[in-house]
């Protein structure tokens, strides 16, 4: 069975599409990044699919079921950190897995679970004295009590710093090893390339990108380009000299686009016979975060087309969504 598929899904609060018209498919054992800036309806999808808020319009089926009509059957099933996880100050961690576990009415040793998000140090600690990270870690710890099939985690590592970050990563990674299915949103692209499978870029209520990190670089990104240290009289003589498709940036940037290896052997022998100066060179290629940011920074028009930057000339590009 698909755990989660979703077709055409919306919800709109008053004028504003807060979720327009969303379409995809979460795989078994799948883990699954939702990325976006802030109010891109992330959270109001994700709750959509946890049967906390009703959509408009579309069609939900999470482990086969209607998330709004089967929340009852549906909760025992999944596992749920909100964003902005909390829970009650005076409470500790072992405390906290008791108490869900009777709420589930399941039985668990609270010691394993703890161990499982690495907590094992804190059981004791009241959650108000825990820190973000230890937070988060008791929820997702919470929001392994059922043995969830399917995990909802919203923000997991927002405003953490990099060692508790990488500490949860490592939970999520354990989570992925025993092939369960994720879906996670998250504000940092490294992190959506390090843990998941896929990627989906929402923006406006619409994705805009999805895939593996690799081919949302390969569809949206430019492609690899040779930079040069040197005049824009260097890019002339370069352009007018071979078939490469050469732009001079400013600021003594050139820019050289490879198509194959031999183009940058091709520009260095021109840029040498030039007789004029150049410096440094590398390579590069656009990371999931240069698309990221080309494709929320693009304007979306009224019918759902957004324009983005080419990745090659810099000319507008349309794109359906
Ligand atoms: N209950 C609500 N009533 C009215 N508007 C809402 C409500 N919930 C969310 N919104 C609006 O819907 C849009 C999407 O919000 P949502 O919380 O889903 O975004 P998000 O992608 O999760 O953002 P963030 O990254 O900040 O968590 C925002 O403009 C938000 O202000
Ligand atoms: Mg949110």
């Amino acid at each position: 069975m698909i755990p989660i598929e979703i077709s055409s899904v919306k919800k709109s609060y008053g004028d504003l599409k807060a979720v327009d018209g969303v379409s995809f498919s979460v795989n078994e054992g799948e883990v699954f990044a939702l990325v976006g800036p802030n109010g891109a309806g992330k959270t109001t999808l994700i709750e959509i699919l946890e049967g906390l808020r009703k959509k408009d319009e579309g069609a939900v089926k999470i482990l086969g079921l209607d998330p709004w009509e089967n929340g009852y059957v549906l909760h025992r099933r999944i596992g749920v950190i909100p964003q902005n996880f909390t829970f009650f100050d005076k409470a500790n961690p072992t405390e906290a897995v008791k108490y869900y576990a009777d709420l589930f009415d399941v039985k668990v040793d609270p010691d394993e679970i703890l161990k499982e998000v690495l907590l094992e140090d804190s059981t004791g600690v009241l959650f108000e004295n825990l820190s973000g990270g230890q937070k988060q870690k008791m929820g997702l710890a919470l929001s392994l009590v059922n043995s969830p099939e399917l995990l909802f985690l919203d923000e997991p590592t927002t405003g953490l710093d990099p060692t508790a970050r990488r500490a949860i990563w490592d939970v999520i990674r354990g989570l992925r090893k025993k092939r369960k299915t994720v879906i996670l949103t998250t504000h940092y692209l490294d992190e959506a390339e390090q843990l998941s499978d896929r990627v989906a870029i929402m923006n406006h209520g619409h994705i805009v990108a999805m895939g593996t990190s690799d081919e949302i670089i390969a569809a949206h990104g430019s492609g690899e380009r040779l930079e040069i240290h040197g005049s824009e009289e260097l890019a002339t003589y370069v352009r007018a000299n071979t078939n490469l498709k050469v732009e001079y940036r400013g600021k003594g940037l050139i820019s050289i686009a490879l198509t194959q290896k031999t183009d940058a052997l091709a520009a260095l022998a021109a840029a040498e016979q030039s007789g004029l100066d150049w410096g440094e060179i590398h390579t590069r290629r656009d990371s999931l975060d240069d698309v990221f940011v080309k494709l929320v920074s693009g304007t979306i028009d009224a019918h759902g087309e957004i324009t983005v930057e080419n990745n090659n000339d810099g000319s507008p590009d349309k794109r359906r969504l």
